[in-house]
């Protein structure tokens, strides 16, 4: 019988839920423990989900021996303190993204999970659908010819209103960026990720809608009395234009939205090259559209048959069986448990997940456009260890 690994799970939010959902289809994961700054929520947490333990802060959960993995599901800026302090106790660390609020903070992560040789990983879940397997491995073997071209956006209307505020445009909490941060990490990473470029310079433009929004103030439950809003200063970005150079010359265009008026998550990258491009949109996360010049054409259609054998184990569902957001959680997940499982870091072998080696890159990326915004000019991405 395989031995079940034990885990922790730090911060009981919205993404908590699904890094919980995800686990409990691995089944040789078992989830011991849940941490959450707010103790009456992790404990009713906890009851809900059949998790045996509680916590109201991390370090109680960290020191518990039994547990070998711990995973960071708080806001962006307690990632840094809780994954150095896992890292330290001789935990394996899956992150939430982004890794921290700066390269300072980001490069000290990856720096102590390579002197403790722990597994660490910053979950860039998107990687795993099977279409962007595909793609990759389209883009490796060449069928695109050099890459030339590449496009992408990432819109959504979740700050559309004045009133509409969470910890994400608190500079303290999400860190100097907001859009950038919150999705459009996840399309940097998924950039270099398929395409095997890196991002050389960026020159970013970015649009403030609300610098002073409008939060709602936390009454009791049951209280009868509504206090209403109160102003907070919220002076990040929530809309940006980015220009990209890569590293063989492509040139990139990115938009990142969190204000586009009916725009639940539209989520799009397209790569040419110079014999083909390849194009995915989230909201049709199975299927690829496949571009010729000289031919008709394609749309790919996730399937075993179809899909190069090299991707096939990363499909999890039949064809016609949508796979969904929540599934990459999960496929994502059972890599680096395998890893663990198969120790495989000891010998050194090089993960297929990304590490926080790869959240630091995309980091340093986010800086560099943040830094471009500022000053009004293109920003060299520098990867300082
Ligand atoms: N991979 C993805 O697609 C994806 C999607 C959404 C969110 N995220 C990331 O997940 C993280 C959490 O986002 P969310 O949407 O679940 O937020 P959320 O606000 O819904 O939940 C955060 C939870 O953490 C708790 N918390 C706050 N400070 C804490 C601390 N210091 N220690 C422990 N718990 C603390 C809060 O009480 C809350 O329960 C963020 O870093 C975000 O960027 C990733």
């Amino acid at each position: 019988m395989l031995r079940r690994i034990k885990v922790g799970i730090i911060g009981g939010g919205g993404i908590g839920f699904t890094h919980i959902d995800a686990l409990r289809r691995i089944e040789f994961v078992e989830i011991t423990a849940l941490a959450d700054l707010n103790e009456d929520l992790a404990l009713s947490y906890a009851r809900k989900h059949n998790i045996p333990k509680a916590y109201g802060n991390y370090q109680e959960l960290i020191s518990d021996p039994k547990i070998e993995v711990v995973h960071i599901a708080s806001p962006n800026h307690a990632h840094f303190p809780q994954a150095k302090a896992a890292l330290e106790a001789d935990k394996h660390v899956i992150c939430e993204k982004p890794l921290g609020l700066n390269t300072e903070e980001t490069s000290e992560l990856a720096r102590i999970a390579e002197r403790k040789r722990m597994v660490t990983a910053v979950n860039f879940n998107i990687r795993f659908f099977p279409a962007i397997q595909q793609t990759k491995a389209m883009v490796q073997e060449n069928e695109l010819g050099d890459i030339c071209i590449i496009r992408g956006w990432s819109l959504e209307d979740a700050f559309l209103h004045q009133t509409d505020y969470n910890w994400r445009m608190d500079p303290q909490k999400g860190g100097s960026s907001c859009v950038v941060a919150t999705t459009g990490c996840h399309w940097l990473d998924l950039v270099q990720f398929t395409s095997g470029l890196t991002i050389d310079s960026v020159c970013a433009d970015f649009t403030n809608v609300f610098p002073i929004r409008l939060r709602q103030r936390e009454d009791k439950a049951y209280s009868p009395v509504k206090t209403g809003y109160e102003k907070k200063s919220t002076p990040l970005e929530e809309y940006a234009s980015i220009l990209m150079r890569f590293n063989n010359g492509a040139k990139g265009v990115l938009t990142l939205s969190e204000v586009s008026a009916g725009k639940r998550w539209d989520f799009f990258l397209e790569v040419s090259g110079l014999k083909g491009s390849i194009a995915w949109d989230l909201s049709q996360a199975d299927k690829l559209w496949v571009g010729f010049r000289d031919k008709p054409n394609q749309i790919l259609l996730r399937d075993p048959a179809l899909f190069k054998p090299k991707v096939r184990g990363s499909i999890g569902a039949a064809p016609g069986q949508i796979e969904g957001y929540s599934d990459t959680f999960k496929k994502h997940f059972s890599r680096i448990y395998e890893y663990i499982l198969e120790k495989k870091h000891l010998d050194k072998i090089e993960p297929d997940f990304p590490t926080f080696r790869v959240g630091h890159n995309i980091q340093s990326i986010v800086e560099a456009i943040v830094n471009s915004a500022k000053q009004g000019k293109w920003e060299k991405v520098m990867i300082n260890r």
